[in-house]
């Protein structure tokens, strides 16, 4: 009878310690959840959003011209001599016009005329600007 209850209390202990061990290998695993994924998760987001910048080509028709359309075209529409940046003209006259330069786009007579401040100083937001840029860079495709 004794040795049963030695028994007993042994496996009382050794279920114990499991469950101890258990609790500790939750908190762990919850340690996981909330610190570690998170973590992950920005840093995949990071991963991401480098990769769009890199890879995502900048398009004339959807990225250049709706810029154009909304801040510029109120001037440059072809009634005056100002080089007409509306969607059926803009490529040609920017091209023709030798207003982008592929091999140092900043050096671009677009680029270098809005950062002057034109047609007003914050006229485009730095991203625009930059969008601009990388589509000269990018080969100031007709695309
Ligand atoms: C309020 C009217 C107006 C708006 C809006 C305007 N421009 Fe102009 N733009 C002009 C005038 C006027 C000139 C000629 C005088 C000068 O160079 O500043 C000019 C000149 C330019 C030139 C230089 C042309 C050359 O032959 O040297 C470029 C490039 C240009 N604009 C681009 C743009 C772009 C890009 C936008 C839109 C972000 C824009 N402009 C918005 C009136 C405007």
């Amino acid at each position: 009878m004794k040795g049963l209850k030695t028994i007993k209390k042994k496996t009382g202990m050794l279920t114990n310690r499991l469950l101890k061990l258990c609790t500790f290998q939750y908190l762990y695993l919850t340690a996981i959840l909330i610190f570690v994924l998170p973590l992950q998760s920005c840093y995949y987001d990071v991963i991401v959003t480098d990769d769009q910048s890199q890879s995502t080509e900048v398009s004339l028709k959807n990225n250049v011209l709706p810029i154009f359309n909304t801040t510029c075209i109120t001037c440059h529409n072809g009634v005056t001599a100002l080089p007409n940046l509306t969607a059926g003209s803009a490529y040609n006259e920017l091209i023709s016009g030798n207003y982008v330069n592929i091999t140092t786009p900043e050096n671009s007579i677009l680029i270098k005329k809005i950062r002057s401040g034109h047609p007003y100083e914050g006229a485009l937001t730095e991203t625009e600007i930059n969008r601009l840029v990388r589509w000269i860079e990018e080969g100031a495709l007709d695309n």
